[in-house]
């Protein structure tokens, strides 16, 4: 008899943890009991799964007994509150959060990319943040054929990466301005429909925003190359659900756009969507509710004779985060890395 797994889903209320639930029923999940857990003010709160109604429960100490898989995606703090009642339960933590995500024992894993780093684990994996998930999925193909050397990406972020209120209140935005009345911000320091905005997370001493430092931060980890030269500048705009990309990336050599092309068609969770004639490329609306990373606009950089532009759209819920870490799951219980182990093995065995 094939296993089953205990899951819990921990901010199953939310954006992402919406989105969990519905990856767990399409993808079949072998599940042998689902935990859906938030804090006090969603208690009680029904969820359909599989046609059937569960109810929300209060995370509590006891909430993880019995319990293989968390699928965490109630912030940072709400993470770090939990992780060690968590591990203590002996369950495995996939994390969305940012709290743990440069910590040197936490793998932090995009399984087209890294997925072996992920047997490595003491309990808790992190989920990279949904810009770094999107980028690295679609440059990983073409740095395994010549080493990338320098990114540069200019991100144009939806509402959906500030949760399921944020998105809410850019719809409320739109009919506010629309009848000339003064638009909310709660989630949001300022009005994102008809607007944009540098992303707005604190801001480094050399001017770069937290989520700007997390692509680059990120990317070196998940691409085991601690000198990689990244630099990001990060934008909200108003846009529901997917995230786009403009990445310059800079070569040794001359890299053939023949070759990225060709690879980029082949290489897992991307799809290539290129129409030169129709001038037809990724766009927020096509990559909403898909899985693949929509790469397109493969060029060559007019600057520099070893660089090439590509431009992207991704689901930021989906695979920017709950897909990801559904995958991560998935990994783990296909090559039993549930329990920690030291030797990462040789064979990989994908879902
Ligand atoms: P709740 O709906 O009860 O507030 P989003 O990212 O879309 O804003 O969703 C955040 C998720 O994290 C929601 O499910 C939310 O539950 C949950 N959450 C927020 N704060 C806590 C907390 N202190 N304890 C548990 N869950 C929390």
């Amino acid at each position: 008899m094939s296993q089953s797994y205990h899951v819990a889903i921990l901010g199953a209320t939310g954006a992402v943890g919406t989105e969990l639930l519905q990856l767990l029923e399409e993808r079949q999940f072998p599940l042998s009991k689902l935990t859906l857990l938030a804090s006090p003010r969603s208690a009680g709160q029904p969820l359909l799964f599989k046609g059937k109604e569960i109810l929300v429960e209060a995370v509590s100490d006891r909430a993880f007994d019995g319990v293989d898989i968390v699928l965490a995606s109630a912030g940072g703090s709400t993470s770090k509150a939990w992780a060690d009642a968590i591990v203590k339960a002996g369950a495995v933590m996939i994390d969305n959060s940012s709290a743990f995500r440069m910590q040197p024992n936490v793998p932090l894993v995009v399984p087209e990319v890294n997925p072996k780093a992920a047997a490595a684990h003491q309990g808790i994996i992190a989920n990279p943040n949904c810009t770094t998930i999107l980028m690295t999925v679609a440059i990983y193909p073409l740095h395994q054929v010549q080493p990338i050397q320098r990114i540069v990406a200019s991100t144009y972020q939806s509402a959906s990466g500030a949760g399921a209120r944020a998105m809410e209140e850019v719809k409320a935005q739109a009919i506010a301005i629309l009848n000339g009345e003064q638009p909310p911000t709660e989630s949001f320091p300022y009005p994102l429909a008809f607007n944009l905005f540098p992303h707005n997370t604190p801001i480094n001493e050399q001017g770069y925003c937290e989520e700007e430092m997390k692509m680059v931060n990120e990317t070196r980890k998940i691409f085991e190359v601690p000198d990689l030269r990244v630099s990001a500048t990060c934008v909200r705009v108003p846009v529901l659900r997917a995230h786009s990309e403009a990445i310059n990336l800079e070569f040794a050599q001359p890299f053939s756009l023949e070759t990225a092309r060709d690879v980029l068609s082949h290489a897992p969770g991307v799809k290539l969507v290129e129409d030169w004639e129709r001038n037809y490329f990724p766009m927020p609306i096509d990559a909403t509710g898909k899985d693949e990373v929509l790469v397109g606009r493969i060029r060559q950089d007019l600057s520099h004779p070893s660089g090439l532009e590509l431009w992207l759209c991704g689901d930021q819920v989906r695979k920017g985060a709950a897909l990801n870490a559904v995958q991560i799951a998935e990994l783990l219980i296909n090559n039993n890395w549930l329990k920690p182990t030291t030797v990462p093995s040789a064979a990989v065995s994908h879902s």
